[in-house]
């Protein structure tokens, strides 16, 4: 009978000290998830980040922002970018050089400067030189009008652009 209850005693105690490990093992988990939710917050932190990348570099390849970019552009910077066209544009109204007069060129119809001998690729593209259309052109000529006879290889920044067509709106 005693032998029993001593078992039974450091059985029970066993299994006191099992239930406190179990405790303590769940404590932990416990204690670790809440860390784990801690290192979400950073990891959500990131995703949103990537947005903000995604946005901007979306603002980039979309219309509305170049809009918005002629919207603060700077007109003297824009002269000055002019000056790598000056070569080869005037800009009085029907003083064609080596290209075609760029007077009123904004909105103006496409190949229509008068006397000026213009390539077919520019002379089949129809329309208007309307912001976006001049925003391809001069980004890269040959690439929209391939064959052209603009030997210009485009202005690669977006703001030289913005700038360079806003000063062309004043040219009317
Ligand atoms: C090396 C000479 C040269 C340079 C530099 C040059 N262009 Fe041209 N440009 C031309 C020629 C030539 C044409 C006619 C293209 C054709 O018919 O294929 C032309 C055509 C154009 C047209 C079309 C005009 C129309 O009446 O349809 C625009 C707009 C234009 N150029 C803008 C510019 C701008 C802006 C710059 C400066 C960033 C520039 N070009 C630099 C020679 C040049």
């Amino acid at each position: 009978m005693d032998t029993m209850g001593i078992t039974k005693i450091v059985g029970s105690a066993c299994a006191a000290l099992l239930v406190l490990l179990m405790l303590q093992w769940g404590a932990e988990t416990i204690y670790h998830v809440g860390n784990d939710g801690h290192g979400e917050d950073h990891a959500s932190a990131y995703p949103i980040e990537m947005d903000d990348a995604e946005e901007e570099t979306k603002a980039q390849e979309e219309g509305p922002s170049f809009a918005d970019m002629l919207a603060e552009a700077d007109v003297e910077k824009g002269a000055k970018v002019f000056s790598k066209c000056k070569a080869c544009h005037k800009l009085e109204a029907g003083k064609n050089g080596v290209g075609p007069s760029l007077f009123n060129i904004v909105d103006r119809a496409i190949a229509s400067s008068e006397g000026f001998g213009y390539s077919d690729v520019v002379k089949g593209l129809g329309g208007n030189w309307g912001v976006e259309e001049l925003n391809s052109f001069l980004t890269k000529p040959k690439d929209y009008a391939p064959g052209t006879k603009m030997s210009f290889s485009g202005l690669k920044k977006e703001t030289d652009r913005a700038n360079l067509i806003s000063y062309l709106q004043t040219i009317k």
